[in-house]
């Protein structure tokens, strides 16, 4: 009830009656008014004014899922979707989901994880209300050879969302960390349960640093977040509406393949592109010089001897960079 009297306050945007509500939920005017009280004190702010009635003025600016909901415009992400308040980590909650068949374009947030999960083994840091951490879950119809694309796509998308919604100057560190300057602003790890032919779900799980201003002292060199960045505290309801949408848009107009003009935009924001980079084949270190980004998402690199290579997975390290 509580979330259904919050849409019609949304809906609403004056005041409304308690026995209007009350009418249009089919409680009694107490209950309203208990509802109400609920919402007060979860962080909404209700003004009730005699002869008047209920007036929403102010939404929490925390996670929730009432704000998000009033504020997505997306087709297919989303539609389905879950605020926790603190989770492990909301990739291995959706992946769960996922194995009990949730839709394609799922999303889960969380206000907090206790156990976020980085890239090649690593933690991510995800303290209560201090940056977004969500995961979207895909059901994309390709065979799992096919579904290099969307890594990048994801990249791709969150670099011109943080653009569209911050106003960052930031670039993409191959694969798909998004950095400002040299420093780390947002973190994907993208995991995949398949068949020997066909991709079941795929999970794409976001951390988004936004207001953190200290990290601890072994990351510190190379991380950053939106706060630090430009000054500003951005609603986090607004902000993952906003990269939901960039989200939808970038996957499913692409048909979750990385079409020419997406590998062309992606290699414009990319700034590994150019640079010196070092990797590892087995215990081989090699470096060389990054010259693109290939159509299935790889990295083209040309060697000292002038061969080129193709790196798909693992860590880059770019001079410069980390
Ligand atoms: C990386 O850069 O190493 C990837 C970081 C990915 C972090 C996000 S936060 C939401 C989702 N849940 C997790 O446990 N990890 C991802």
């Amino acid at each position: 009830m509580k979330e259904q009297l919050l849409n019609l306050l949304i809906q609403e945007k004056d005041y409304i009656s308690g026995q209007a509500l009350a009418g249009r939920l089919g409680v009694s005017r107490q209950a309203i008014w208990k509802g109400v009280r609920a919402l007060n004190e979860s962080g909404y702010r209700i003004e009730s004014v005699s002869g008047k009635g209920y007036r929403l003025e102010e939404m929490p600016t925390y996670l929730n899922a009432a704000s998000l909901r009033a504020l997505l415009t997306t087709g297919r992400i989303g539609k389905n979707l879950t605020v926790l308040d603190s989770v492990g980590s909301t990739n291995d909650y959706l992946k769960q989901l996922g194995t009990d068949n949730c839709e394609d374009g799922t999303v889960v947030a969380t206000r907090e994880q206790t156990g976020g999960k980085g890239r090649l083994g690593r933690k991510w840091l995800s303290k209560r209300d201090e940056n977004l951490a969500f995961s979207v879950l895909l059901r994309p119809q390709l065979a799992p050879h096919e579904v290099s694309g969307i890594t990048p796509l994801v990249g791709l998308a969150m670099c011109k969302a943080l653009r569209g919604l911050t106003g960052v100057d930031c670039m993409i560190k191959w694969p798909n960390d998004i950095i400002v300057g040299h420093k780390k602003l947002v973190g994907i790890l993208t995991e995949m349960t398949a068949e020997f032919d066909a991709v079941e779900y795929i999970v794409t799980g976001i951390g988004v640093n936004v207001d953190q201003t200290v990290f601890p002292e072994e990351i510190a060199y190379k991380a950053t977040s939106l706060l630090l960045e430009t000054g500003r505290r951005f609603d986090k309801n607004k902000l993952l509406a906003g990269i939901l949408g960039y989200l939808d848009e970038e996957l499913y107009q692409n048909g979750m393949r990385l079409s020419q003009t997406a590998v062309d935009e992606y290699s414009a924001m990319c700034a590994t592109v150019g640079k010196s980079v070092t990797f590892h084949r087995g215990t081989r270190r090699i470096s060389g010089m990054a010259v693109g980004v290939e159509s299935d998402g790889s990295l083209k690199v040309m060697l000292s001897d002038g061969s080129v290579c193709n790196v798909n997975a693992g860590e880059v390290t770019v001079q410069g960079i980390y």
